[in-house]
């Protein structure tokens, strides 16, 4: 079977992959040409090794092929899955452009072809965008109608960054929404050589069945954030009180370590896309206003514990280990990074950082700020540490590299760290929900 992927993106590339590896003959489009030549020699264009692998794989065998042209690409699928980016406008809203410039290239593919097409929207959209926005591009742009001379489904894509083409092969579930039961049934069938647990419903609900589990992700991390800045300050280790609440089976255990917050392209976004969708109804929610607080406040709380152990931090040297919002991806988006070195900033600090793989991004985002080549080279001479993304080399650091440090202060931003190894190792380990001391 012929499948065109919008988007050469996460969500593109492991949609991709994923078909590619079920044997259909992919072709992946995107706007950008540097990413097109470099899906074309086998390469993914960030770094998410196992998904590299199997693409190059395919790229070898000729069977997933990348190019700029939506429109010859779509024109000769029998299933199109849309997957371009939905980011946040400063208002909270999603900035539907990149959905609909790949609508309107996807609607003359339909004009120029036959037969009955499935196309697929994967991008994360808030209710009514996939019926409201996509849908009217479509028939119009295809002097077509969906429902009769094509399917329209909205396929929301669950997967999580670092785990990327696992997430895509083996699904927690997969939901299908359709405009019509024929492209519903033709997704399913699509989709059975997965044996994951499959949900049909209407477009809107498969919208909202995205935006409910990343906002109740949201929440649990805001909730372990909360529960453990509480436990410092009680002078209890928050770690023990979550594992002994999430062996609840109402509660579960997942998602329950605190840190300095939640990042990356999906759960910050999607939780104020839903609270601006909510709003345009009438409905202003308690809730997502508070997950957004929390969450902005938390990276000041790796700050508090620093000063309190080592006083002001003007004109202190501190390092800011890993700079990705998360540990083993390179993706800066809305890592909490940011407002972390700009406060230490604010506060006179002199920042020096560190990260595996997220540096050449992050010195475009904040250029001024000083960069070693390793984390010793980063610990080396500073008067304190913040541990900001729980990359696993950094649990490999010892008495070797606390010994360069002028003042051994680790704050552990993400309790990715043994504190008795930390302490062992001649340096003072301060965690985030570490209230025993
Ligand atoms: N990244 C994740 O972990 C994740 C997980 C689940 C859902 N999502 C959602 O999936 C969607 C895609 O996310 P992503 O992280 O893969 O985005 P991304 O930014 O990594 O990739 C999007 C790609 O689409 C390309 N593009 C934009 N407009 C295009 C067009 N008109 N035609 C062809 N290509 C175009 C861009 O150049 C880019 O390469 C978003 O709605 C996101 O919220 C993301």
């Amino acid at each position: 079977m012929r499948i065109c992927v919008v988007g050469a993106g996460y969500v593109g590339l492991a949609t991709a992959v994923m078909f590619g590896k079920l044997r259909h003959e992919v072709s992946v489009t995107d706007i950008d040409g540097g990413r097109v030549r470099t899906v074309n020699s086998g390469k993914a264009p960030f770094y998410e090794p196992s998904l590299e692998n199997e693409l190059a794989k395919l790229v070898k065998a000729g069977s997933l092929v990348a190019t700029t042209d939506t429109v010859t690409s779509a024109r000769d699928a029998k299933f199109v899955f849309m997957c371009v980016q939905t980011p946040s406008m400063p208002s909270g809203r999603i900035d539907t452009r990149p959905v609909k410039k790949a609508s309107r290239d996807v609607a003359k593919a339909l004009r120029q072809s036959s037969g009955y097409k499935v196309i697929v929207m994967k991008s994360t959209v808030v209710p009514g965008t996939t019926d409201s926005v996509v849908r009217p591009l479509l028939e119009k742009g295809s002097s077509k109608v969906a429902g009769a001379d094509f399917g329209l489904c909205m396929n929301p894509e669950f997967l999580q960054e670092g785990s990327a083409l696992k997430d895509s092969m083996e699904p927690s579930r997969i939901v299908v929404g359709s405009s019509d039961k024929r492209a519903g049934d033709l997704l399913m069938k699509l989709y059975a050589p997965i044996k994951s647990e499959k949900i049909k419903t209407d477009l809107r609900t498969a919208e909202m069945i995205k935006y409910a589990s990343n906002v109740f992700l949201a929440t649990k991390i805001s909730y372990a954030n909360e529960i453990a800045d509480m436990c410092v300050r009680f002078g209890i280790d928050s770690e023990t009180v979550l594992a002994a609440a999430g062996k609840d089976p109402r509660i579960g255990p997942l998602f329950l370590k605190p840190g300095l917050g939640f990042g990356g392209s999906c759960l910050p976004k999607d939780v104020r896309a839903l609270k601006d969708r909510a709003r345009a109804d009438g409905y202003g929610s308690e809730l997502l206003s508070a997950l957004l607080a929390i969450n902005g406040r938390q990276p000041l709380e790796a700050i508090w514990l620093l000063e309190r152990e080592i006083g002001p931090l003007q004109g202190k040297r501190i390092a800011v280990l890993g700079l990705a919002f998360k540990g083993g991806v390179d993706d800066i988006r809305e890592t909490r990074a940011v407002p972390l070195v700009t406060e230490l900033l604010a506060k006179g600090a002199r920042v020096v950082a560190f990260d595996p793989m997220a540096m050449p991004s992050f010195i475009k985002v904040m250029p001024t700020i000083e960069y070693a080549s390793s984390a010793q080279e980063c610990l080396s001479g500073a008067d304190g540490c913040i541990v900001q993304a729980d990359w696993k080399q950094f649990g490999t650091l010892g008495r070797k590299e606390f010994s360069r440090m002028r003042f051994p202060v680790i704050v552990d931003g993400r309790r990715c760290l043994d504190p008795a190894k930390v302490e062992r190792a001649g340096a003072k380990y301060l965690g985030i929900g570490y209230g025993r001391t």
